[in-house]
C-alpha cells in the first residue's frame, strides 16, 4: 500500500501540470485505489473519463465542422478597391493570337472613360500607332489612327468594368515580390469559388494602395477561347491631363455607326485581318481604311465580370 501511494505521488509530481490534464485524473485515481472506496472510485473514474472524452470530442466537432467555415467567410482580408482614376503602362499578352501589345492607359472610373494609347513597336515597319478613347456613358469608341490622322467612331460592345478586385473574389495567397528585404507585399485574388468553380481570372494587387501588378484571364471555351496576361507598371494616381479623353477634331464629323464605314479607293480591296480567327463566332471586328494597318480594333462580344482585355 505505501508503495502504491508513493507511485501515485511520484507520477502526479511528474505529469500533473507538465504533460496532460488526463495525467492528473490518473494520478488522483491511483491514490483512490489505495483507499477503501475502490468501487465508488472506479465509478467516479469512469464517469470523469467519459465527461473528459465527451468534452474533447465536442470541442473537436465544433471546431472541425463549424468554426473554420465561419472563420473563412467572416474574417480575413476583403478585396481592396483600386483608386478610381489612375494612369500607367501595361503589357498585354494575348496567348490565343500569340501577340503582345504595350499600352499607355488613362483610366477614369468617375467619368467611365478609358484612353488606351497603343505603343508602336519600332522594329515593325509600317505598324500604325493607335489611340483608343472609350466613352462608356455614350457607348462610343473612337479609334484614332495617329499615322494617318483618321478617326473611326463605333459603338462599344463591352459593358463598363471598374478596374479593381471584384467584391466576391477569393483570396488565394499573400506574399512578397521583389528582392529579399526590399520587396513589397501583394495579395493574389481569383474568381475561384471553393469546391464549385475553378479560377479563370487571377489578379495580383499590392496590399499598399491596391495597385494592379498582374492580371491573368483565361477561358477555354472552344467557341470563344481567351487567354490574356497583363502586367502593369509605371502607375500614377489621378489623371494628369483630362484632355486625353477629348476626341480630337477629326472625330467630330463622324457619327456613331454600328458597321464600320470606309471610303475605299476605286481599286482598293480592303484586307481584313482577324485577330483571333474569323471562325470565332463571338468575335467582332472593326476595320480601318488603310490596307497596311492590320486590325484596328477588335473585341469579344461575350461579357465577363472580370477584367481581361484592355479594349
Ligand atoms: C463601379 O462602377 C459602377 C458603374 O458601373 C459605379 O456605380 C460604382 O460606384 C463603381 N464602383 C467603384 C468601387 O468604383
Ligand atoms: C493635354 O492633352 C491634350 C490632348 O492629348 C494635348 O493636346 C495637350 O497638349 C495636353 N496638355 C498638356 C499640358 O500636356
Ligand atoms: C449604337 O449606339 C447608339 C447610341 O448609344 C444606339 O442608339 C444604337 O442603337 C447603337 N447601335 C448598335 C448597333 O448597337
Ligand atoms: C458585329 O457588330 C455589328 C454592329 O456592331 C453587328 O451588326 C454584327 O452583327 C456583329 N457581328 C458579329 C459576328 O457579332
Amino acid at each position: 500500500m505505501p508503495c502504491v501511494l508513493w507511485v501515485a505521488r511520484n507520477s502526479s509530481a511528474y505529469l500533473s501540470d507538465l504533460v496532460h490534464p488526463m495525467a492528473k485524473l490518473e494520478a488522483s485515481s491511483t491514490r483512490l485505489f489505495a483507499s477503501a472506496w475502490r468501487p465508488i472510485a472506479n465509478m467516479i473514474r469512469v464517469f470523469m473519463l467519459l465527461m473528459t472524452v465527451g468534452a474533447v470530442l465536442g470541442t473537436y466537432i465544433i471546431q472541425g465542422n463549424t468554426a473554420p467555415t465561419l472563420t473563412r467567410v467572416n474574417t480575413g482580408p476583403k478585396p481592396c478597391q483600386t483608386i478610381p482614376q489612375w494612369e500607367g503602362r501595361a503589357s498585354e499578352w494575348n496567348h490565343i493570337t500569340e501577340s503582345n501589345n504595350r499600352y499607355i492607359i488613362s483610366f477614369d472610373g468617375v467619368g467611365l472613360r478609358k484612353r488606351v494609347l497603343k505603343e508602336a513597336k519600332s522594329f515593325m515597319p509600317g505598324e500604325r500607332q493607335y489611340n483608343y478613347i472609350m466613352e462608356f456613358k455614350t457607348n462610343t469608341l473612337y479609334t484614332i489612327n495617329l499615322n494617318l490622322n483618321t478617326c473611326t467612331v463605333t459603338n462599344l460592345t463591352q459593358p463598363w468594368q471598374n478596374h479593381t478586385i471584384p467584391t466576391d473574389a477569393t483570396l488565394e495567397d499573400e506574399y512578397e515580390l521583389g528582392a529579399p528585404g526590399s520587396g513589397f507585399r501583394v495579395r493574389e485574388w481569383s474568381d475561384r469559388l471553393p469546391a464549385r468553380r475553378a479560377e479563370s481570372w487571377i489578379g495580383i494587387f499590392t496590399i499598399a494602395g491596391c495597385w494592379p501588378i498582374v492580371e491573368i484571364f483565361t477561358d477555354d471555351d472552344p467557341q470563344n477561347p481567351v487567354s490574356f496576361t497583363t502586367r502593369f507598371f509605371d502607375l500614377t494616381p489621378g489623371i494628369a491631363n483630362m484632355s486625353v479623353f477629348d476626341p480630337p477634331e477629326i472625330c467630330k464629323s463622324q457619327t456613331v455607326h454600328p458597321e464600320p464605314e470606309f471610303e475605299p479607293e476605286p481599286e482598293f480591296e480592303p484586307e481584313l485581318e482577324f485577330d483571333p480567327p474569323i471562325t470565332n463566332q463571338n468575335f467582332n471586328v472593326t476595320i480601318d481604311d488603310d490596307k497596311d494597318s492590320g486590325p484596328v480594333n477588335s473585341y469579344f462580344k461575350k461579357g465577363w465580370n472580370y477584367l481581361k482585355s484592355w479594349f
